[in-house]
């Protein structure tokens, strides 16, 4: 939180602009989702650096991405209202995808939703994305739209992908409480994770860690500082046995 805050105020004293992209709830790759007493402090922040720079414009974008695959019920949307009533020049912004909420990757399907505290701004902000898509895009996907369009629209539809979407949260949920227990049970070191389809393993030499992982059939990613774990991906049995290979393959390439 101070880093981000120092970061943002450096930004806006520079350019007098600041779009802030925040994943979340579970983020990827960490599976973190920013917490309701962290998300008050965040709005108290930025009400405070819009209205000391009146003319400044800031963006608050948040990907949710994940959204469907965090917390229970609707509680994964409940810092929404803190993101409406800010000052005129915040303009929220949510970043959706129906790649996983609806499963339907290949489709190419999203939304940007805007909160605009004036009508004129919503009006600008629509005027701005219909060109700026219809330049980039040309259109949406219309078969994954219409899609979207008839289950939402039909209650029975509805209620049974709720049910289906909500069968398919209980067993990611599952796998990472598989891998999470096991992690703790033997002390592997994980990114703090709430929700969401990937856990984060920070380590040093994480290329040499995974190619020495994948020699023993498991497959992880590397990232800068550390490895990716999908439990998204793989059963609940082998994320209660992935933490132990992983923990082993950090320690040989430690040397230890
Ligand atoms: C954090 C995050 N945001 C957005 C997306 C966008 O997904 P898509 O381009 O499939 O709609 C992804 C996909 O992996 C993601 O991980």
């Amino acid at each position: 939180m101070k880093s981000y805050k120092a970061a943002f105020t450096e930004l806006l004293e520079k350019q007098n602009r600041v779009l802030s992209i925040l994943n979340t709830p579970a983020h990827n790759p960490t599976g973190y989702s920013i917490s309701l007493d962290e998300w008050k402090e965040l709005t108290a922040f930025y009400t405070e650096m819009a209205k000391a720079n009146p003319d400044a414009r800031i963006i608050i974008l948040c990907d949710i991405a994940y959204i469907d695959f965090a917390g229970k019920g609707e509680d994964a949307r409940a810092f929404m209202p803190l993101l409406s009533g800010l000052p005129e020049n915040v303009l929220p912004l949510y970043a959706y995808s129906a790649s996983k909420g609806f499963t339907m990757y290949g489709l190419r399907n999203g939304a940007i939703i805007c909160v605009a505290p004036t009508e004129e701004i919503a009006e600008e902000f629509a005027a701005a994305c219909a060109y700026s898509n219809r330049g980039t895009w040309s259109n949406g996907t219309r078969g994954a739209m219409q899609t979207l369009a008839d289950i939402m629209s039909d209650d029975n539809l509805r209620d049974r992908f709720i049910a289906e979407q909500d069968f398919h949260k209980g067993i990611l949920q599952k796998r990472a409480r598989a891998f999470l227990d096991e992690a703790d049970k033997i002390g592997l070191k994980l990114c703090n994770y709430c929700d969401g389809f990937f856990i984060s393993i920070p380590c040093e030499n994480p290329k040499a860690v995974s190619d020495l992982l994948m020699e023993k059939n498991v497959f992880i990613v590397a990232l800068a500082k550390g490895l990716r774990f999908a439990p998204c991906a793989v059963s609940e049995e082998k994320c209660r046995k992935a933490p132990q290979l992983i923990l082993d393959a950090i320690k040989e390439v430690a040397g230890c």
